[in-house]
């Protein structure tokens, strides 16, 4: 393929006064996040194995780091033997099939330029964006249009005109509580410049675990980690991997609570005698820095000075939530210390400690971001409010003048859908009459929040994936769009793509079932994970089972999917088969209540060979009864005779058994069942 002289302006031109598009062809895109125009022409671009990238204009190695590995991903995907190695200098924008132009290097930093302009003709690629951040997340794009049809693989005739609505999209990784590999922690900033996401905020302190090397205290990743920490060189290794692609990484050590495994190695430092040891379980704890002693102070001068010179990004975020203040109440020293300087209680003695470090950090360089219980009248306006308690504590932290992100509603270890995660707006459209313009302008965007009690490195990613990419879209698209179906459709293709970048949220499931059956037949407890969730919300916590750090993350509720889309589409199609009768839903919902009848028996000699499944027996079992159940309705409904009152009654028992959760699982498809059931048992009019 050959073209001469390409010149966006004209292509434009050029695509402009070409034919609109079929609605049938737009429904086949699988753009997330939704791009902020998007505008289809007619015609396809065909990947051939003559396909080539140039850059037009050196920005730096990152780009063509880059463009040589979308390019490896698109000869991965296709199949096709394309002649280009990597993309470098050597190949002639004239001559190649893809052009990417972009003005200059970009800084890794927040409010940097990230928008890009895609222009896809039959002929040619054109990429042009203001930085090589934005090139970089067109090349996604431009991935994300790969389609195929009869002749091939192709890109549809598109221009695309994108930037981001907030300029702060963020993962936070709790890698505290259970300690992530560094190939975790790679995948994952891969996935999220997938999605293009911006922001890795790495949490590196807890009471389970203080997680990286320290030069000039030591003794606390080695007292404090039980060995499991990341090297300042390997911490250099994450920093220059995110910034390859354009994310930057911030570090929370949270203080002055959730802090016992600091305290390992310097008890002295505690609010109350040691000795202390690395807390196992999960919750809020008492031990709490004394911010009464000067000590604490000079040692947290060298301790920032160290992470702040090994952080280059600007912010750094000191934790501050949850401190329950008892080991304040009860030292005496302390309580004379807020007598004598009329501190009147223990947020305003945090207030008085938040305002020490504030200082060092200024001094640093940095500026402070803390979790919302930091907000105090004396807290210094350049402090950053994250807000997790609320969307209030995110409007308020605005109107009193702070700059502000939201995790509040993006906690992705509560387990609950992406729909939940994907309509908790920033700035929801009724925000725009309470916060002024300057306000709205305050709020930065938000993080989905990676807490780590009930994950290990074997589920983190399903924990995560596909459900941020949500998150991502929120925080990247306009406040329009909003279609939960559409989003749905699309992250199930974006689940695809992510499995192929070697995220393991679909393979490690997977192998935890294999695990499961003890290496038996996968298929009965497949089917009925499809169809199961585990509790939400901290439900897991309040049920009888006391976990640990070291207790197994590897029953049946840590396998299952934090999203069950087979018992989803079974909710859609009875809601629309109670709205329409049409036979070819019913004849869809009989079918799958077939498969529910007939899985227990087959189910049956797994949990007798495997031990661990015994706990969700009755949840199989209760799968064969709702089968029933609804088999029996819609025969009703189909038939036209009403069940007996008798019979209903009976299902009725039944169906509100099976909402109860075994092994902390649920059956996530009981309400539809009884819906067709109450539908059943209605009198026939
Ligand atoms: C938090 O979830 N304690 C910030």
């Amino acid at each position: 393929m050959v073209l001469r002289r390409h010149c966006l302006a004209l292509a434009i031109l050029f695509s402009l006064i070409s034919f609109p598009v079929s609605a049938e062809q737009g429904t086949s895109l699988s753009l997330l996040p939704v791009p902020r125009s998007v505008t289809m022409k007619e015609g396809r671009f065909r990947l051939t194995p003559s396909f080539t990238i140039a850059i037009k204009r050196d920005a730096g190695p990152r780009l063509y780091n880059a463009a040589s590995r979308v390019l490896r991903r698109l000869s991965g995907r296709t199949g096709l033997f394309f002649p280009q190695d990597y993309v470098t200098g050597e190949i002639f924008p004239d001559t190649a099939s893809c052009v990417v132009t972009a003005g200059r290097k970009g800084d890794v930093v927040l409010g940097e330029d990230e928008s890009y302009t895609l222009l896809v003709t039959p002929k040619v690629v054109l990429l042009e964006s203001k930085t090589d951040l934005g090139a970089i997340h067109g090349l996604e794009t431009m991935l994300q249009l790969l389609n195929v049809d009869d002749e091939g693989y192709y890109l549809p005739a598109i221009v695309i005109q994108d930037a981001p609505r907030f300029p702060w999209r963020g993962l936070m990784m709790d890698v505290a509580r259970h300690f992530m590999p560094i190939d975790v922690i790679k995948r994952n900033l891969d996935a999220m410049a997938a999605v293009k996401m911006n922001v890795f905020h790495w949490h590196l302190s807890e009471d389970q675990g203080f997680r990286i090397e320290s030069k000039v205290f030591p003794e606390l990743n080695k007292l404090g980690s039980d060995g499991m920490f990341y090297t300042q060189d390997q911490v250099r290794d994450i920093l220059a991997y995110a910034e390859e692609r354009g994310i930057r990484v911030y570090p929370e050590f949270d203080i002055p609570g959730h802090s016992t495994s600091w305290f390992v190695s310097h008890p002295e430092l505690a609010s109350a005698p040691g000795p202390y040891t690395i807390e196992r379980h999960w919750g809020v704890f008492d031990p709490t820095f004394d911010p009464t002693k000067e000590a604490t102070y000079e040692f947290f001068d060298k301790f920032l000075a160290e992470m702040t010179a090994l952080f280059p990004d600007p912010y750094f975020h000191i934790g501050g939530d949850e401190n329950n203040g008892k080991q304040w109440k009860a030292n005496p020293a302390i309580q004379a210390y807020m007598k004598q300087h009329n501190i009147p209680d223990g947020h305003a003695l945090q207030a008085m400690f938040n305002k020490r470090i504030l200082a060092m950090l200024t001094k640093y360089d940095k500026h402070m971001i803390g979790w919302d219980e930091i907000l105090h009248p004396d807290l210094p306006k350049e402090s950053i409010i994250h807000s997790w308690r609320g969307q209030k504590g995110l409007f308020d932290a605005a109107r009193k003048g702070y700059q502000t992100i939201l995790s509040n509603g993006y906690y992705i270890d509560l387990i609950q859908p992406a729909e939940f995660h994907y309509l908790n707006d920033p700035l929801p459209v009724d925000s725009l009459k309470v916060l002024s313009e300057n306000e709205q302008k305050r709020i930065l965007g938000g993080e989905a929040t990676s807490w780590a009690e009930l994950v290990t490195w074997e589920n983190v990613d399903s924990r995560i994936w596909p459900r941020t990419s949500a998150i991502a879209e929120r925080l990247w698209s306009s406040a329009e769009v909003r279609d939960v179906e559409d989003m749905y459709r699309r992250i199930a293709d974006e689940s695809f793509r992510l499995e192929e970048l070697g995220l393991t949220h679909r393979k490690n499931h997977d192998m935890m079932v294999r695990r499961l059956v003890n290496n038996g037949s996968v298929t009965a407890l497949k089917t009925l994970l499809q169809y199961i969730e585990p509790v939400k919300i901290y439900a897991r916590h309040s049920q009888g089972v006391s976990y640990t750090s070291s207790s197994p993350y590897t029953r049946v509720v840590d396998a299952a999917l934090p999203e069950a889309m087979a018992a989803r589409h079974f909710r859609i199609i009875v809601k629309e088969y109670l709205s329409t009768k049409e036979t070819t839903l019913a004849d869809e919902i009989a079918g799958i209540c077939n498969t529910w009848k007939q899985n227990h028996s087959l189910l049956l000699p797994t949990i007798r060979k495997s031990p661990v499944l015994k706990e969700i027996e009755p949840l199989s079992s209760n799968l064969e009864v709702l089968g029933s159940v609804a088999t029996d309705a819609l025969e009703h409904l189909r038939g036209g005779a009403s069940l007996s009152a008798e019979t209903a009654l009976r299902y009725r028992v039944a169906v509100e058994l099976a909402k109860k959760p075994y092994g902390q699982t649920q059956l996530m498809m009981v309400d539809a069942v009884a819906d067709l059931l109450t539908a059943a048992a209605a009198p026939k009019k």
